[in-house]
């Protein structure tokens, strides 16, 4: 794929991890940008949380290491335009955070307690109101040294029957939005059933004439899925997300065989147990060990998918409580 600019920031390869809560953590992102993916956005975090509360308490969901990562992106997620301003002021006062490269706005979430809130996927409801939080963070970014762009991550409905949103897509490019990324499904399909490239598409030819990229995400798991979404919907980027988790090999799979090239031998049995090593003392690094290994119960067992033995291993990593306990259900030094 041709690299592609979001606002001023170039993107070398315009394939990136899909936001993604309990996932997406800084060590893994640091992974994905080695194995090439163009940048890794965080997961979302609450513009009104981070408003009222300071950058306390989402700070390990929002830290960026902008050397190790590169093109750094931070999630947030809301439904009034004076939270996602008051929220950027508060990122841009903080030190590191400052140095985030764009900011991404969530209005694809299909978490009831989210949508309750009119935040995520209830904006597609209310363009208005989401075209209102694209202004106020443009409004927040004016000015600053450093141009950052606002991007926004959304999905193809918020209704069961709704076949993308074309005119959704429009009030986000009119408010000046620096680049869209939809997911193929609707808010009630949630992960479940086909993500519809031809949705993808009505939206994409809906923005085709703003000088923005497009990004369509949904089922990518390999290089031919990957060429599928791109011939379908003429997207300019793509955003891998479950297909990533356990697997950030996946990105230079993926950029070898869309470029024709000879796509590296996938990892062995070493090589990924390591590499989920290596993340859980990423994790180690911010949080106590206890709560690092917990939640890095339900990522363990994608990375051992498919291994010899792999429903015993899975059994025993998602109970494990200390990291000398994964190293040694994994029989690793
Ligand atoms: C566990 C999980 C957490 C997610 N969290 C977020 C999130 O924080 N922000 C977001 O925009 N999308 C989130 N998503 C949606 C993904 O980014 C992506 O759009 C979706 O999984 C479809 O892509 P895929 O088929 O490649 O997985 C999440 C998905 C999963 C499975």
């Amino acid at each position: 794929m041709k690299s592609v600019k979001i606002g001023e920031i170039v993107l070398k390869n315009p394939i990136a991890l899909s936001p993604m809560a309990g996932i997406s953590s800084l060590p893994f992102r640091i992974i994905c940008n080695e194995m090439g993916a163009g940048y890794s956005p965080t997961e979302l975090v609450s513009a009104r949380s981070v408003r009222f509360n300071g950058v306390d308490k989402s700070y390990r969901y929002m830290r960026i290491l902008p050397e190790k990562e590169g093109i750094t992106a931070i999630q947030l997620f809301g439904s009034e335009p004076d939270d996602f301003e008051a929220a950027i002021d508060t990122i841009m006062d903080t030190p590191v955070l400052k140095d985030v490269s764009i900011i991404d706005i969530n209005m694809g979430c299909p978490v009831p307690k989210v949508v309750k809130t009119g935040a995520g996927s209830a904006l597609m409801e209310d363009p208005a109101r989401a075209a209102g939080i694209v202004k106020a963070c443009k409004k927040a970014v004016e000015g600053l040294p450093r141009k950052i762009p606002v991007t926004v991550k959304t999905r193809t409905g918020f209704n069961a029957d709704d076949k993308g949103k074309p005119d959704f897509a429009k009030a986000l490019a009119d408010a000046g939005c620096d680049m869209i990324c939809v997911h193929g499904r609707t808010r009630p399909q949630m992960y479940h059933g086909e993500s519809s490239a031809e949705a993808i598409a009505l939206m994409r030819e809906a923005v085709r004439d703003y000088d923005i990229p497009f990004f369509a995400n949904g089922d990518i798991s390999d290089v031919g899925t990957a060429r599928k979404i791109i011939e379908q919907t003429g997207c300019d980027g793509i955003m891998i997300g479950r297909a990533a988790r356990g697997n950030p090999w996946i990105f230079e799979q993926i950029s070898a065989g869309l470029a024709g090239k000879e796509m590296p031998k996938y990892p062995d049995e070493q090589a990924r147990k390591q590499m989920l090593i290596r993340e859980l003392e990423g994790r180690l690094k911010y949080l106590p060990e206890d709560v690092a290994v917990r939640e890095f119960r339900g990522v363990m067992p994608f990375y051992i998918k498919g291994l010899q033995g792999a429903a015993k291993i899975k059994v025993r990593l998602v109970s494990a409580t200390c990291f000398d306990e994964v190293k040694e259900i994994l029989g690793i030094a």
